[in-house]
């Protein structure tokens, strides 16, 4: 068996794969770390070919539907998952060949309702449904404390007690436990009452995830998150610093057409000199008539140098091939003590 095991902060994500077929499937993998599963893959000589979900996740970005788009692999996940564009959907006690191995689902609900664990040979991976020393919370979208009861007293943890267990997270450095191990230990499966469970589940206070409401829309839609949206337009254009800008505009090239995309409130309290106001919401709408020419060279800024990226990126899917976005903002430009000018240009 091929494994490896990937933390980000607390989210664990792992590659798994049969060395006699050379085959491999990822699971729970994080938006950020693509490029770490692929030269994992390559490194194993492997070739990916399952892309699976334990469960939606609520506080981190899956990579899935990324990765299935780029190497058109199928995406797995429970079928009460409510993601549209999940391959396949597996029920409880349905298994996913691999190679040699054979990845059995166990349909967990409980911290979300499409939750479901994978039995593979010594080793189980339990998503959120059994943490080290803890449970999956069940106060998030479709998570239920009298399903998670069921799910672990009367599933899970009626598994061989020697079974290795994998969790989706673990925010102490840990790699894994057994089933006997959490039997013995993990406070919370010390209730072994129902009522006395659920209600223990039911009172637990948690704070909210940091950027729930981003991760189950990206995940339940497949839709893109804020920092993907950046990280391709950041890929799609050219850079300018601020320095080798101040050094354009003091030399008064015309060539360059600079381009502020804030709003006019801010162009007007200061701005670069020379520059021309385009605000980003607009953009589209005005280019026409703003930018006749395609072919010039346009440097678009803005306050933090985000917006100016996507506006970039914009104008260069529309044609203008020589648009560049500012390598830092207004902001910047302003702490460095270079020169403003403010109110209207003549
Ligand atoms: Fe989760």
């Amino acid at each position: 068996m091929i494994f490896e095991q990937i933390a980000t902060g607390g989210c664990q994500s792992y590659l798994i794969g049969c060395d006699q077929s050379c085959v491999a499937a990822l699971i729970d993998p994080e938006l950020s770390q693509i490029d770490h599963y692929l030269a994992l893959a390559a490194r194993e000589g492997v070739r990916l070919r399952y892309l699976i979900d334990t469960h939606t996740h609520a506080d981190h970005f899956s990579a899935t539907r990324e990765l299935a788009r780029r190497l058109d692999l199928p995406v797995v996940m429970h079928r009460a998952s409510p993601a549209p564009f999940v391959d396949m959907r597996i029920g409880d006690g349905e298994m996913v060949v691999l190679g040699k191995l054979r990845l059995q689902a166990i349909h967990t609900p409980g911290h979300t309702a499409d939750s479901m664990c994978l039995l593979v040979d010594d080793r189980i991976f339990t998503g959120d449904t059994l943490l080290i020393g803890a449970t999956g919370r069940t106060d998030l979208p479709s998570g239920d404390p009298e399903q998670l009861y069921d799910s672990l007293f009367n599933k899970v943890l009626k598994l061989d007690p020697a079974l290795k267990v994998y969790p989706a997270h673990d925010y102490k450095g840990r790699s894994h436990s057994t089933i006997g191990d959490e039997i013995a230990t993990n406070p919370r499966l010390q209730k072994r009452d129902r009522a006395e469970f659920v209600e223990m589940m039911r009172n637990l206070n948690l704070t909210m995830p940091t950027h729930i409401t981003e991760a189950l829309r990206t995940n339940m839609s497949g839709g893109k998150t804020v920092a993907s949206l950046l990280a391709e337009a950041t890929s799609a254009v050219p850079f300018m610093s601020l320095a080798e800008l101040k050094s354009r505009v003091e030399a008064g090239e015309d060539d360059l057409i600079v381009l502020d995309v804030r709003e006019r409130d801010a162009y007007e309290a200061g701005h670069i000199p020379g520059a021309r106001l385009l605000p980003r919401g607009q953009l589209e709408l005005r280019v026409n008539q703003d930018l006749p020419d395609p072919t010039r060279r346009i440097l678009a800024c803005c306050e933090l140098g985000y917006i100016s990226t996507l506006a970039a990126a914009t104008l260069r899917s529309m044609g203008f091939v020589r648009a560049v976005a500012l390598d830092g903002g207004m902001k910047a430009w302003r702490e460095a003590g270079y020169p403003l000018r403010s109110g209207k240009e003549a």
